[in-house]
């Protein structure tokens, strides 16, 4: 089985980095025309470089951004196929300590800005009656440590929020879902791999024995922005290496 997502417009937010990089070459590998949304104007025009595609400077703490973005997107295009969701920050402040400022910043990035590029890509996908929109939840957006709340907190939003866009675009064609990782090797996680004792404990949580490769990640982004999943919608997919199915 060939997935493929040949000529369709596909808008990455976080491409600049890590997940979203990947996805962006996956999805280029695979035919798509890539739009690259990020923040960090260098890396961002790097990424749509090396895949053939258009670097869109946005700073998704701003809604007057990801408008002026998605309608410059669709000036250059004419349409949006797929919208991933990949911008996010992480955070693991002690309860007794967070502030409304780092509330503020993680809400405005992951959860905000989810919301507010799925709705410009939701109205563009309307007219078009078709479209695919892929958001970043977490393992975190189901259970806890006791140290990641905001993040904890948004990424539950996401998944709600995907419900929300796949039970009123269903009936319009568009689907919603999100993709929930545990954890994967990118620049947010990477410090992670000098700690001996969290390598050892992990490894012992994720029956996979092991963390996430971010092109894992990237296969399942492509299958679901692919015609391949037609009939998913509204799903929060748990990739995690068994992670949350572990007692
Ligand atoms: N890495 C993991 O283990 C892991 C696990 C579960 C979920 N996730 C989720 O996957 C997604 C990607 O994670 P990653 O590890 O690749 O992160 P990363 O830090 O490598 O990349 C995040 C990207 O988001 C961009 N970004 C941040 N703030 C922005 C803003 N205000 N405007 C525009 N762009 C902004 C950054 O510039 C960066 O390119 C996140 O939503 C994260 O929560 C990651």
């Amino acid at each position: 089985m060939e997935v493929q997502v040949k000529d369709k417009v596909c808008v990455v937010t976080g491409a600049a980095s890590g997940i979203g990089h990947q996805i962006a070459v996956t999805l280029a590998q695979a035919g798509g025309k890539v739009c690259v949304v990020d923040v960090q104007k260098e890396k961002a025009e790097a990424s749509a470089a090396e895949v053939g595609g258009k670097a869109y400077l946005c700073d998704l703490r701003s809604v007057a951004e990801i408008e002026a973005t998605m309608a410059a997107i669709v000036a250059d295009f004419g349409r949006v196929d797929v919208l991933v969701n990949v911008a996010g920050l992480a955070n693991r402040t002690p309860n007794e300590s967070i502030t409304e400022a780092e509330w503020d910043l993680l809400n405005d990035v992951n959860l905000k800005a989810t919301y507010f590029m799925s709705k410009e890509a939701y109205k563009v996908m309307l007219g078009q009656g078709s479209g695919k929109i892929i958001n970043f939840s977490s393992h975190r957006g189901s259970i806890s440590d006791g140290r990641h709340t905001i993040y904890d907190a948004t990424k539950a939003g996401v998944e709600a929020v995907t419900r929300s866009f796949a039970v009123s675009g269903g009936p319009k064609g568009i689907t919603c879902n999100a993709i929930a990782p545990a954890y994967v090797i990118t620049p947010m996680t990477t410090h992670n791999l000098e700690n001996p004792e969290w390598m050892a404990h992990m490894c012992s949580r994720i029956p996979l024995g092991r963390l996430l490769e971010m092109q894992e990640v990237a296969n399942l982004a492509l299958y679901l922005a692919s015609d391949k999943s037609s009939g998913i919608n509204g799903q929060t997919i748990h990739l995690d290496g068994g992670w949350t199915a572990h007692e």
